[in-house]
């Protein structure tokens, strides 16, 4: 499938060779700016059910039927939260996550994906540990993150941020967290000169700081990655309790859109998109 954006140079939107792993999977969030070429097989499922629901509000009105018992019928369905649930992040083998299990297991050079929804389903997350390879303090020559922003864990390195775009909504894997090394591209942050790990969208470009609360890198995207806050127990089990910065993209606020993920979240482990060679 390919998009025709408003405002896009040509070359924008995705490139024919490697759409095919850049497409959007099933159920994740779509923007309604985002029109497919020759066709509406990408509907907006809540914008029909509202005219649906207008339409029969009209039947009512018509009738002159309308009573208290027939006002709800009018009003659109909403699904989600009313606050941010405290949710225990949960390892892929179906253990809690403790700050142990994360520093033994991954680090700044880890390539795989740790993934958690939260606070909604439809709400994917990328978890990080920016500790060096060698658990030593980073250096220009040992890259990585100590006591970074909302960071927990021994040294302040985990962190936890929105895996869905902020520009037009593309999720993990086609965005995703790049080791130092895995592309020679380095940026000018607050923490180095040459920091050479990052999260970059491969639709369009956009590369966040996950060391300094996921902001903006390059563009498009204008916006930093939303927060996940997470908090440790005195054993060392990890918490998501809130989420910061702007909205998840495609809501209009963090909770409304989906089901809650409840009490617990699991992690899943992906293979990355990768691609080099579009940025910046
Ligand atoms: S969706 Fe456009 S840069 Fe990520």
């Amino acid at each position: 499938m390919t998009f025709e954006l408003p405002g896009c140079a040509a070359s924008c939107p995705y490139l024919p060779g490697r759409a095919g792993a850049l497409e959007f999977p099933i159920g994740q969030v779509r923007r309604v700016a985002q029109v497919p070429k020759g066709g509406s097989d990408d509907v907006d499922e809540t914008r029909r059910n509202v005219l649906k629901l207008a339409g029969v509000g009209a039947i009512i009105l018509a009738g002159g039927g309308l009573g208290a018992a027939s006002i709800q019928y009018v009003q659109p369905p909403t699904v989600g939260l009313t606050s941010y649930p405290k949710t225990q992040l949960i390892d892929a083998d179906g253990k809690p996550l403790t700050v142990k299990g994360v520093e033994a297991e991954y680090n700044v050079g880890t390539n795989d994906l740790f993934l958690f929804n939260y606070p909604l389903r439809n709400e994917p997350n990328f978890l990080l540990n920016l500790a060096p390879i060698n658990g030593q303090k980073p250096t220009a020559s040992n890259p990585g993150m100590w006591n970074a922003p909302g960071g927990v864990g021994t040294n302040g390195s985990i962190v936890a941020f929105s895996a869905i775009c902020q520009h037009l909504g593309c999720p993990a894997p086609a965005i995703a967290y790049y080791p130092p090394g895995t592309c020679p591209n380095t940026f000018s942050t607050p923490s180095s000169s040459a920091q050479p790990f990052y999260i970059h969208c491969s639709c369009h470009g956009s590369t966040y700081d996950p060391a300094n609360a996921a902001n903006n890198l390059t563009g498009p995207a204008v916006l930093p990655l939303p927060q996940v806050t997470l908090v440790t127990d005195a054993d060392g089990n990890i918490f998501a309790t809130s989420l910061t910065g702007p909205p998840v993209n495609g809501h209009l606020d963090s909770l409304q859109g989906d089901y809650g993920v409840g009490s617990t979240s699991q992690l899943s482990r992906e293979s990355p998109v990768q691609a080099c060679s579009t940025f910046p």
